[in-house]
């Protein structure tokens, strides 16, 4: 039998490296793609069944080729991970264009290109797309402009992509994470910020890499063969809690943080 594989976008580092991990501890062999070549080939070493390629996720020509060498080294790509993504946090009116096109580029314009270069090769095999959203998508927030309007726009494209690819056995889903420990979590998270959301999500505190990776692992697995078009918040229930006012929980006889 072929081994299965799977193209993990963002794979240098973070949920991207610990997705990468959990599907070659499965028994996939796995296409680490990032545009950060070192860290990329660093993160690679030792793992093996990894096929690390550096590539930009926003730049047609490096998807093509990078697509090209992945599935003739590979044969076959069942599963398509678009988790590389940029965060920049800043006022709606700070937001000049550069910043709003760059947040684009690579949150929705690489999730746009990557699956459309890897269509074909999973309509073969009948495979799956799990794009990495965020809560961020689910819910408005300050500073949120790009971010989180490009991560909305990733949970409709995902629903856009299983509406169509279904007819082919192709299912598409998506995780929203929410606040994870990652170097993308620490560059725009004030302690504050990191306090607040302490207080605002139901299980007390962020997740941890491999707990998103193994949400989006199952999603690409024959386990949710009937599963397409879904998000699934990997939250610790922050989603859930509309009126999750902090003094409102503070109340609660069951609170234990
Ligand atoms: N960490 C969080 O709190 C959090 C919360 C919600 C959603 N997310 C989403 O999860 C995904 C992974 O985030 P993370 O926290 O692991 O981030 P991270 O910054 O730790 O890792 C992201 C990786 O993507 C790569 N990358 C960025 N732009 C790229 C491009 N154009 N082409 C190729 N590679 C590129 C980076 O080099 C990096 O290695 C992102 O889509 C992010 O928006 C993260």
């Amino acid at each position: 039998m072929t081994e299965k594989t799977a193209l993990v976008t963002g794979a240098a580092r973070g949920i991207g490296l610990a997705t990468t991990q959990l599907f070659l501890k499965e028994g996939r062999r796995v296409a680490m793609i990032d545009r950060d070549a070192e860290a990329l080939h660093q993160s690679a070493e030792g793992l093996e069944g990894a096929l690390p390629v550096a590539c930009d996720v926003s730049d047609p020509d490096q998807v093509a080729a990078m697509t090209r060498q992945v599935a003739g080294e590979f044969g076959r790509i069942d599963a398509l991970v678009n988790n590389a993504g940029v965060a920049d946090f800043r006022p709606l009116e700070e937001t000049d264009f550069a910043t709003w096109r760059q947040v684009m580029a690579t949150n929705l314009d690489g999730v746009f290109l990557m699956s459309q270069a890897a269509i074909p090769h999973l309509k073969t095999v009948r495979g799956a797309i799990v794009n990495v959203a965020s809560i961020s998508g689910l819910r408005a927030s300050t500073l949120r402009v790009a971010y989180g309007t490009s991560k909305a726009a990733v949970i409709h494209l995902t629903r856009q992509q299983a509406a169509e690819l279904g007819d082919h056995g192709v299912r598409a889903n998506c995780v929203a994470p929410g606040p994870v420990d990652t170097k993308l979590a620490l560059a725009v998270h004030t302690p504050q910020i990191r306090a607040a959301y302490h207080d605002a999500i139901p299980l007390n505190r962020y997740g941890q890499e491999a707990e998103i990776a193994e949400v989006i692992v199952f999603l690409c697995s024959d386990r949710a063969s009937y599963v397409t078009g879904q998000t699934i918040a990997s939250d610790g229930g922050f989603d859930a809690t509309g009126v999750g006012l902090p003094a409102l929980r503070a109340l609660s006889p069951n609170r234990n943080g």
